[in-house]
């Protein structure tokens, strides 16, 4: 898997500010997870920790909500815009938030052992491509809690008829106007089931540009390794932690058949 966690080994920094800028270009259908977090930063306070923080969308919210906010990435292009992000929303909002390039399986920041909330959201766990590294991460969500802090853990659930289309048919995503640039992209990807290792490969192609001009291309490559709500329970009791509840949607109702996430909720005691 990519240690950037932002495509193939050996990109540019060219590639790498488009693939973030493209990130968010995918995220313009908002996930709807923020009003989950804010309601535990109110039950928790902060500080906060959030772990593969990326452009901020979460963390920025949360700083805007009053939070003090810290993030964590492996990627300084994503973080780059989260720090633009942030500064948009205003110096005192960039005020609450500090931004720290690391990696979620060994950071360990200075302010350990003081978060009350610390997450890792929207399937950024499964990034990190294998369980020993999955298990690190929540170790290091863990290791900043202050007691009686929580951690969470957001992973997306593919059923059966999921990984039985992810076969590496190329598929359109989408054409979508980039805000930002005022260029047309149009995004097409495969994803590829490997049940042996529990992994779903996902390959995107931006093209930027309208119709008759000449389009630029940017390429990227994410290995998701698959997680159950078996491992997040695993993972967070291997850190010491002990497992609140896990959640079905962002609305924290119970696992159930069908459900396409897995929210784990744990106290550090
Ligand atoms: C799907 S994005 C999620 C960003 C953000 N949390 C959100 O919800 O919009 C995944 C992020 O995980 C980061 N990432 C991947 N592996 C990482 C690692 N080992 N340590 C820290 N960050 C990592 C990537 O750089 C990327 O910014």
């Amino acid at each position: 898997m990519s240690r950037t966690g932002a495509g193939e080994h050996g990109q540019t920094a060219e590639e790498r500010t488009a693939l973030a800028r493209l990130y968010d270009l995918d995220l313009v259908e908002d996930p709807g997870d923020l009003d989950l977090y804010r309601a535990l930063a109110g039950r928790t306070g902060g500080p906060i920790l959030e772990v593969a923080v990326g452009t901020g969308r979460l963390a920025v919210g949360l700083a805007a909500a009053g939070f003090e906010v810290t993030g964590v990435d492996i990627d300084p292009a994503m973080l780059a815009r989260a720090r633009g992000r942030a500064a948009v929303a205003g110096k005192e909002v960039a005020s609450r938030l500090r931004l720290v390039e690391g990696d979620a399986r060994d950071v360990r920041l200075p302010g350990a052992g003081s978060y009350q909330l610390a997450f890792v959201a929207l399937n950024s766990l499964m990034l990190m491509g294998d369980a020993a590294s999955q298990r690190a991460a929540v170790a290091t969500l863990a290791a900043h809690l202050a007691p009686g802090g929580l951690a969470v853990v957001d992973v997306w659930l593919p059923d059966a008829d999921d990984l039985g289309r992810y076969d590496g048919r190329i598929v359109l995503e989408y054409p979508r106007r980039d805000p930002e640039t005022g260029r047309l992209v149009t995004k097409i990807g495969s994803a590829l089931h490997d049940a042996a290792t529990g992994t779903v490969t996902l390959t995107s192609i931006y093209e930027e540009g309208d119709p008759g001009e000449p389009a630029i291309r940017w390429f990227r490559r994410d290995r998701l390794r698959l997680v159950s709500a078996d491992d997040l329970r695993g993972f967070a009791e291997a850190a010491g932690l002990t497992v609140e509840s896990i959640g079905g949607s962002y609305d924290l109702e119970p696992l159930a058949p069908g459900a396409e996430r897995a929210i784990l909720v744990a106290v550090r005691a």
